[in-house]
């Protein structure tokens, strides 16, 4: 089977407080969603990139990648589930009934192409996808008014990543009816486990940040040069 590469793009990023949404910042001399889709254009048995952009963008056709064949942009939507949604309609009329959806944010330019290759071959092997994660570094605490309640077991809490990767059928079944009953999606994951599907989940990287607070930027332009070396 085959894997389609689905890209949600078309968010603003209030949280990095900047006029240039996040995918769109320089890093190391090359804007975020030119690192992501780089390493995402490495991704085996790749069948096409599909990436969802706000309604008002501009700036992707600027991107040298955008002239890359297999790199398709769509409109994305309200909420990341929603840009997710729209790609997997998309995908519904050009797909193959069991080809795959390897869903990556396009705020994490980290992802390394080995860590990508060994995702894909791990949850090829399993029949209702996986997800990258990693576990909870932190204590844990349970706070209501300002005060601890209790602090949580972290021993079975793991943090999602993206990539995440289904069966393109299943994925577009559980996220409609997901979100047609109102259940809140964060992740492809999320739809999957509420539909009652078994999703594996494949130890990912520390480095594999999501760029999401302004000092993020930095952080993930460290990362890149210390994958470099
Ligand atoms: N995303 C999307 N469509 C949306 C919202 C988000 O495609 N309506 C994408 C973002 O572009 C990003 C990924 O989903 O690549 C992860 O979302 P997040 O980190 O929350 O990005 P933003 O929503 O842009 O940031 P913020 O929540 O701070 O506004
Ligand atoms: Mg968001």
């Amino acid at each position: 089977p085959k894997i389609w590469v689905l890209v949600p793009a078309a968010g603003t990023g209030s949280r990095m407080q900047s006029e240039t949404p996040k995918q769109y910042l320089s890093l190391n001399g090359q804007p975020v969603l030119e690192h992501t889709l780089n390493v995402l254009l490495q991704t085996p048995q790749l069948a096409g990139v599909i990436v969802a952009l706000g309604p008002e963008d501009e700036r992707f056709g600027s991107l040298a990648v955008a002239r890359d064949p297999r790199v398709q942009p769509i409109v994305g939507g309200r909420e990341r589930a929603d840009s997710v949604l729209a790609g997997l309609r998309y995908l519904a009329k050009r797909a193959a009934s069991h080809d795959w959806v390897l869903v990556h944010d396009a705020a994490r330019p980290c992802l390394t192409v080995s860590l990508l290759h060994s995702f894909c071959e791990k949850v090829a092997s399993e029949t209702e996808g996986g997800i990258l994660a990693v576990p909870v570094a932190d204590t844990l605490k349970w706070v209501e008014q300002s005060t601890i309640g209790r602090t949580v077991d972290r021993s079975h809490l793991w943090a999602a990543q993206t990539p995440q990767m289904f069966p393109l059928f299943t994925l577009t079944q559980a996220l409609d009816a997901a979100l047609t009953e109102g259940v809140p999606v964060t992740d492809e994951a999320s739809a999957m486990e509420w539909a009652g599907h078994t999703v594996a989940v494949v130890p990912g990287a520390p480095g594999n940040i999501k760029i999401t607070q302004p000092q993020d930027l930095a952080l993930a332009a460290l990362i890149l040069r210390a994958q470099e070396e």
